[in-house]
């Protein structure tokens, strides 16, 4: 019997963007059940604080800090007064994303803008903010959430995809400058899983559910809970060797192909993520 937890996040502080929602949640409450302190970082305050304070223990503490993180300003006071509370950033999950269903000919250039600032620009943000101190204590580990659709293109418009695989370069480029100073990153790309942005373009019902389902050949929707048990491996020690990976989490999603051949049906059009 194994009697330490290899996956014990005890002594290690995250922050996480989008942490009040969805995956982003769903990693929160795991880094809470294995006994780091978390940060979570969102826009709506009420949200954050009913989570942080339903979450927040003695010996994991769950803070909930409001932030823009498409907002360059917010994101460094932000980083300032984490790094003034706790000291340190151990695990940096950047997981915030906004996405506009557009196709390419209808794309406004303000959401175009919008989409990278939060998406891509944000994570810089963070990073630029954070990577001194990760620098000083020589040790770091930077967890994105990027998309499936960086394979397959298919949803989100063209500025979500886009953003989502910059986040590739972001983390490569990560690895190859800091390694050597004990930081590394990593990417999880989720397919199509059961949170509210999820359900803000399909809505929970059993025609659209069967819908979805048809597309994995897994046979299931994902849940928050599958991508947060990688993130709570990327984050333990246990993945300390572990650099510069892309996992896809999608039940199969990126192997199905629609009867015609085309990655998305003419229904689907650019509802498809
Ligand atoms: N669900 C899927 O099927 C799926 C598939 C592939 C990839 N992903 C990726 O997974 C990540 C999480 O998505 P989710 O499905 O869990 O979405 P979600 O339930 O809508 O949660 C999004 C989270 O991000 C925060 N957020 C959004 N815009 C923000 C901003 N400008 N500044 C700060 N926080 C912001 C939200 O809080 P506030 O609203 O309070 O700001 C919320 O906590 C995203 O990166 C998404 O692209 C999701």
């Amino acid at each position: 019997m194994v009697e330490t937890d290899l996956l014990s996040l005890e002594g290690k502080v995250a922050l996480i963007t989008g942490g009040t929602s969805g995956i982003g949640l769903a990693i929160t409450e795991t880094y809470i059940q294995h006994g780091a302190h978390v940060v979570i970082v969102g826009r709506n305050k009420k949200k954050g604080e009913s989570i942080s304070k339903r979450l927040d223990r003695p010996q994991s503490r769950c803070l909930f800090f409001q932030c823009d993180a498409g907002d360059q300003e917010q994101v460094k006071t932000v980083c300032l007064q984490v790094l003034e509370k706790f000291g340190k950033v151990d695990v940096l999950v950047l997981n915030a994303a906004t996405e506009y269903t557009e196709a390419i000919s209808e794309i406004k250039m303000a959401h175009w803008q919008r989409v990278l600032d939060v998406n891509l620009s944000g994570p810089f943000y963070f990073i630029r903010n954070l990577v001194d101190s990760m620098i000083k204590q020589k040790k770091g580990n930077i967890i994105f959430t990027s998309s499936a659709v960086t394979l397959t293109g298919a949803g989100g418009g063209m500025h979500y995809p886009a953003s989502k695989a910059g986040l590739k370069g972001i983390a490569n480029r990560i690895n190859y400058e800091l390694l050597g100073k004990g930081i590394r990153a990593n990417l999880i790309s989720p397919g199509v899983i059961d949170t509210p942005m999820l359900r803000k373009k399909y809505p929970d019902n059993p025609e659209v559910n069967k819908h979805l389902e048809s597309q994995i050949p897994y046979g299931r929707i994902g849940k928050p809970q599958d991508i947060a048990n990688l993130a709570l491996f990327l984050a333990s020690d246990l993945s300390d060797y572990i650099c510069g990976q892309d996992v896809v989490i999608d039940g199969g999603r990126t192997f199905y192909r629609h009867p015609k051949g085309s990655l998305a049906s003419k229904n689907d059009d650019q509802n498809d993520r």
